[in-house]
C-alpha cells in the first residue's frame, strides 16, 4: 500500500496536527492511517466504520509509561474497551480502571490480570461487586457510605478486600459542566469539605474484611491545565496526614484519576502530560516532605488522552441540501455512534477523504441521520465547496467516548470497530445488525 507524503496544499483544511501520527496523504485527497487507505477500509466494512490506529494507542501508554515511571498507569476502560484494547494494554504494561461488572469480566475473560484492575461507580450494583470478588480485583473504591458495610459483608468472615475511597476535593476542573466531578454538589465520591470523606475512612479502617490502600479523586475531564492536578494533590495530601494523625495509618496509595484533555481541533490546548509528571513529583515529594509523611505510590488513570487521538470516524455523505444560508451534509451516522457534540457541545474538525477537490472551501453544517434537529456532528465548518452524496467524511479523535457512549437510537445500529497496523487492518468488534436488533426483541 503507498504512503507517499503529499505536500500541504491548504493549511485550513488540511491541517492533520490532531490526527493520528501515522496519517500521511495520498495522491488524489486520499489519506492513510497506519498505513491503510481510509477509503478502502470503508468500502470493505461499509460505513459508518471507526478505525483505530494500534499503533498510536500502544505509542500513548507508552508516553504515559515513560512520563510516569513509578506511578501506577490505568486505563479508564471506559473511553473505549474490546478485546483488541484490553491486550494493548495489559502489552504495554498499564493497569485498568473499570466501572461495571461489564467492563470488568471483558477485560478478565480477555486474559486481564484482575488484580491490576481497580472498580469505580458511584452506585455499583450487586452484580459488579459480586463480579468483583468472585474475579478477584485489585482495588474497589468506595463512592457512598453504605458500600462499607455492603462490601465488607459480601467479602465474609475469612476475606480480605483492598479498597479505596473517593474524595471529592473542592476543585472546579474540566471541559464542560457534565463532566467535572472535583466539587461537591455533584453525585460522585465523599466531601474532603464537610468531613464525610474522614468519617468514611474512620469506618473502613474498623472493618477487619476491608484493607484501605489509599485516596482517590477524580476531579473531572478534559482538562488541560497541570494547575488543578497540583491543588488536588496537596488537599489529598493533607487528608493522608489527617488520617495518619487520627489513626495513626499510613495510606500508601494516592490516584488522582483521569481527565487529561485533548485537542478534537487544530490549535486548541492539550494537557502536557509530560509536565504534568514532572509537577506532580516535585509537588507529592515537596507536600509530604511537609507533612513528614513518606511518600504513597500515585496512580492515574487516563482514558481519552490514550484512545480519544488514536480513533478516526468515517461516514458517507448521503445528502446534501441548502436550507436558508447552511449548507447541510448529512451522513450515515451521526448521535447514536457519537452523542458529544449533543451533550457537550464539542466541535470537531471533519475532512473529505478520498478524492481531491479543487472548489474552494465553504462553510457547511455536517448532520447525522437522525429523527432530531440536534443530530449536529460538526456545525459551521469549512469543507470543499463540491460536497456530494457518496463522498467519505473522516473525523479525527474519534477514539473516546464515541463508541463506548453510542446507542441504539433510531434502530440505525452501532458501527463496527476495526484496528489499523503496518498496513493491514482488521475487525475488531463487528458492526450491529438489524438482526441483531430484532434478535433482542422477544416480541412478548
Ligand atoms: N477515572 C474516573 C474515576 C473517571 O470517572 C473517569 C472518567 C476517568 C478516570 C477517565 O477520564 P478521562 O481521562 O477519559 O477524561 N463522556 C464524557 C467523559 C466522561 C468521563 C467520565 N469519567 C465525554 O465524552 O467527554
Amino acid at each position: 500500500m503507498t504512503t507517499a507524503v503529499i505536500p500541504t496544499p491548504d493549511a485550513g483544511t488540511d491541517d492533520l496536527s490532531v490526527w493520528p501520527a501515522s496519517t500521511a496523504r495520498l495522491p488524489h485527497g486520499g489519506l492513510t492511517v497506519g498505513g491503510v487507505d481510509l477509503a478502502e477500509v470503508a468500502e470493505r466494512f461499509a460505513t459508518p466504520v471507526y478505525v483505530l490506529d494500534e499503533g498510536e494507542v500502544r505509542e500513548r501508554c507508552r508516553t504515559y509509561r515513560d512520563a510516569f515511571p513509578e506511578a501506577e498507569v490505568l486505563y479508564a476502560a471506559k473511553a473505549f474497551l474490546s478485546r483488541a484494547m484490553v491486550r494493548w494494554v495489559q502489552e504495554e504494561g498499564i493497569g485498568l480502571d473499570v466501572c461495571s461488572a461489564g467492563e470488568l469480566e471483558l477485560a478478565v475473560t480477555a486474559g486481564f490480570p484482575p488484580e491490576r484492575i481497580v472498580l469505580h461507580g458511584n452506585a455499583k450494583s450487586p452484580r459488579d461487586l459480586e463480579s468483583a470478588l468472585r474475579l478477584g480485583v485489585g482495588r474497589i473504591v468506595i463512592d457512598s457510605p453504605s458500600e462499607i458495610a455492603r462490601i465488607a459483608a459480601a467479602v465474609g468472615l475469612e476475606g480480605r478486600q483492598k479498597v479505596m475511597v473517593r474524595v471529592v476535593p473542592g476543585i472546579s476542573a474540566g471541559g464542560h459542566d457534565k463532566i467535572r466531578t472535583g466539587t461537591d454538589g455533584q453525585k460522585f465520591g465523599l466531601s474532603l469539605t464537610d468531613g464525610s470523606a474522614l468519617h468514611a475512612v474512620a469506618r473502613i479502617l474498623a472493618q477487619p474484611q476491608l484493607e484501605l490502600t489509599g485516596l482517590h479523586c477524580h476531579i473531572g475531564s478534559q482538562i488541560t491545565e497541570v494547575k488543578p492536578y497540583l491543588t488536588a494533590l496537596r488537599r489529598m495530601v493533607g487528608l493522608m496526614a489527617r488520617i495518619r494523625d487520627a489513626h495513626g495509618r499510613v495510606l500508601p496509595e494516592l490516584d488522582l484519576g483521569g481527565g487529561h484533555g485533548i485537542a478534537y481541533r487544530p490549535g486548541e490546548p492539550a494537557l502536557d502530560i509530560t509536565a504534568l509528571a514532572r509537577k506532580l513529583r516535585g509537588e507529592l515529594i515537596e507536600a509530604c516532605a511537609a507533612a513528614g509523611m513518606p511518600v504513597p505510590r500515585l496512580a492515574i488513570e487516563p482514558g481519552r488522552a490514550v484512545v480519544g487521538p488514536a480513533g478516526v470516524a468515517v461516514y458517507r455523505v448521503l445528502a446534501v441540501k441548502h436550507t436558508g444560508d447552511t449548507v447541510f451534509v448529512a451522513v450515515d451516522g451521526g448521535m447514536s455512534d457519537n452523542p458529544r457534540p449533543a451533550l457537550y457541545g464539542v466541535r470537531y474538525a471533519p475532512r473529505l477523504i478520498g478524492r481531491a477537490s479543487t472548489a474552494s472551501p465553504r462553510t457547511t453544517t455536517v448532520v447525522g441521520r437522525h429523527c432530531e434537529a440536534g443530530d449536529v456532528l460538526a456545525a459551521g465548518v469549512e469543507l470543499p465547496g463540491d460536497i456530494r452524496p457518496g463522498d467519505l467524511i473522516a473525523v479525527p479523535v474519534a477514539g473516546a467516548y464515541q463508541v463506548s457512549m453510542a446507542s441504539g437510537y433510531n434502530m440505525v445500529g452501532r458501527p463496527p470497530v476495526v484496528a489499523v497496523h503496518g498496513g493491514t487492518v482488521r475487525l475488531l468488534v463487528r458492526r450491529e445488525t438489524l438482526e441483531d436488533l430484532r434478535l433482542r426483541d422477544i416480541g412478548g
